[in-house]
């Protein structure tokens, strides 16, 4: 089980994927009874399944609110440069979880870092220095206060060539409004849909920045 604590994601079990890398449909619905990491697990399967359009071999990968590090894992293990990030909390079990299977196996050790969305953005992750070709993010956007502060966040790490790989399901008017406020800033392009679960996995670009700004 992951460590103890009052956040709710911290009893997601810690995850086991050594031997299972290439993920197939019928695994992903298999799983998908079981565990609550299904965004995570379509992201994983695009992934894993458009390699060849989406090669992330010595790319630079983030991924926010990663969780069990399910995204992050399998990221490493198709050849990326991963940092893998969430609140301070998480980091013991993601770590564990990101260790546990990529050590020995990815062609590059992959980081585990704390990111609290819109928090000391420019002093963790200086705009000068951090440039990442894939931001990947799934189930990120739900019920929660800091959606202002998760596009903070989005804004930051993106530069002008960064691709946003995100899953999500939408659920309430709140999420929906995230996204036409996520649109003000970037191009978003629907890649694949899962209607069975109701989930949509995006891939967005900034806007032309001279275009693009904020809504206050
Ligand atoms: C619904 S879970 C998704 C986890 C994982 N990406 C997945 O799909 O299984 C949302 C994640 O966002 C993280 N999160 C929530 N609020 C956050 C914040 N303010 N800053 C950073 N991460 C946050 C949570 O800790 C959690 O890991």
């Amino acid at each position: 089980m992951g460590q103890s604590s009052g956040h709710r994601w911290l009893c997601i079990r810690q995850i086991q994927v050594v031997e299972a890398t290439m993920l197939q449909a019928h695994k992903i619905l298999a799983l998908t009874e079981t565990t609550q990491a299904t965004h995570a697990l379509v992201l994983c399967y695009f992934l894993e399944t458009n390699s060849k359009q989406y090669n992330l071999v010595d790319k630079n990968v983030i991924e926010i609110g990663a969780g069990t590090g399910l995204v992050s894992i399998v990221a490493s293990l198709l050849g990326a440069f991963v940092t893998a990030t969430d609140l301070p909390e998480l980091l013991g079990n993601l770590r564990h979880n990101v260790l546990r299977n990529t050590k020995l196996k990815s062609k590059h050790q992959p980081c585990v870092k704390e990111l609290s969305w819109g928090i000391d953005l420019e002093k963790n992750f200086p705009r000068s220095s951090c440039h990442f070709d894939y931001i990947m993010a799934a189930d990120v956007v739900y019920h929660h206060p800091f959606l202002d502060e998760l596009l903070l966040t989005f804004d930051h790490l993106c530069k002008n060539d960064t691709v946003i790989l995100w899953a999500m399901k939408f659920r309430l008017e709140k999420e929906n409004k995230f996204v036409d406020r996520f649109q003000t800033l970037f191009d978003l392009e629907m890649i694949s849909n899962f209607p069975s679960l109701n989930i949509t996995l995006y891939k967005a670009m900034r806007k032309d920045s001279m275009k693009a700004s904020l809504p206050n």
